[in-house]
């Protein structure tokens, strides 16, 4: 199996051309930090285009780790993997004693890898346990929520998370279901949500339910937040802070970052518009298709607190690997 088929990077010469203008502004910095590193692919076209950056790239899953780290030994000590969540990258930094970075980019969502692979339980279509950690140190799973939340808060996560207008007949049908038997399986769930809402053109019935159900589990809301609001204590004066987003409400929080920080003066806007995959891609990676890249460049207009103060205040949330690569960053 080729690394494409594990996960084709998403609008990966947009990234590279945002992304190079960083690298050539800080002068003394090059260092990129991908914060979604993922299997690492946008990594490759970074150190494959930018010959002057560092990579360090960081991500939650372990296991995806493991597929990066291969693909990224080529590059040599260019590179550099860490386990961490996007909000733990203040904390992480500063151990790390690195200069500050030149890039931030953050790829938010799922892998393709993380999807398409039943035993990690975000498949739909696919029979697993109702899972979808993508960090397996994380207490709570999808089982967690569905087996035990109220019924009026399954139905406002349906709707407010995944954009699900049937949420209170689904969230009804859950609660009355549960009861008899708990809720286990992926496929379980998704028969019983086709049940109440049947087939509605080409989007299976459940997308929207399992999309909420995966941005609960991993707090994707909260650490979209924390990845914007850490890029702008971190990265170096002139350095590009570039987010790719699959989700309209995710996009409207980027979208809202960016302008209000243009308005303080805190950044400058690289994409006043943001940019969307060509046909071609979407053509040849239909996991594109809602896509949107938007970028923006830090000035040197100081942050209200410190790296310091913002590291100090984290919890040591940063996963440390079982087994220490060369180039591998440990605390
Ligand atoms: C869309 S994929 C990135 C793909 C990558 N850019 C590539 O080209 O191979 C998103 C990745 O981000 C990771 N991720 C999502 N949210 C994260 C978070 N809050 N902290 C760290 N990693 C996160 C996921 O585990 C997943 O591997």
């Amino acid at each position: 199996m080729g690394y494409d088929d594990v996960h084709i990077p998403v609008m990966a010469r947009e990234v590279v051309e945002l992304l190079g203008g960083s690298v050539d502004a800080t002068g003394n910095s090059s260092l990129i930090v991908d914060a979604t590193l993922g299997a690492g692919g946008h990594a490759v076209q970074l150190l494959k285009e930018l010959p002057n950056c560092t990579v360090l790239g960081t991500d939650q899953d372990p296991a995806i780790l493991d597929v990066a780290r291969e693909r990224l030994k080529p590059f040599g000590d260019r590179a550099r993997i860490a386990c961490c969540r996007v909000s733990g990258l203040p904390r992480l930094l500063r151990k790390l004693r690195v200069a500050r970075p030149a890039g931030l980019l953050m790829d938010v969502g799922a892998s393709s890898f993380q999807l398409d692979r039943p035993d990690r339980g975000f498949s739909f279509q696919l029979d697993g346990p109702l899972d979808m950690r993508m960090d397996p140190s994380r207490e709570r799973t999808a089982a967690d929520i569905i087996n035990h939340w109220d019924e009026s808060d399954l139905a406002d996560l349906f709707y407010f998370e995944g954009g699900e207008t049937r949420s209170r007949s689904i969230a009804k049908a859950i609660v009355g279901a549960r009861r008899a038997t708990p809720f286990r399986r992926t496929l379980g769930l998704a028969m019983l949500i086709e049940q109440v809402v049947g087939r509605r053109g080409k989007l299976h019935p459940a997308t929207r339910v399992f999309q909420a159900l995966r941005r609960a589990v991993n707090e994707e809301g909260d650490e979209l937040t924390a990845g914007l609001d850490g890029a702008e204590l971190f990265l170096a004066e002139g350095g590009v802070l570039c987010v790719i987003t699959f989700h309209s409400g995710e996009d409207g929080v980027v979208k809202r970052f960016m302008a209000d920080g243009a308005k303080r003066g805190a950044w400058k806007l690289l994409t006043p518009r943001p940019l969307q995959p060509s046909r071609e891609e979407i053509r040849s990676n239909p996991r594109a298709r809602s896509a949107r890249v938007r970028a923006a460049l830090r000035t040197g207009v100081e942050p209200e607190s410190s790296l310091e103060e913002a590291a100090a205040d984290q919890q040591p949330r940063e996963r440390q690997s079982d087994n220490p690569q060369p180039g591998e960053s440990q605390e």
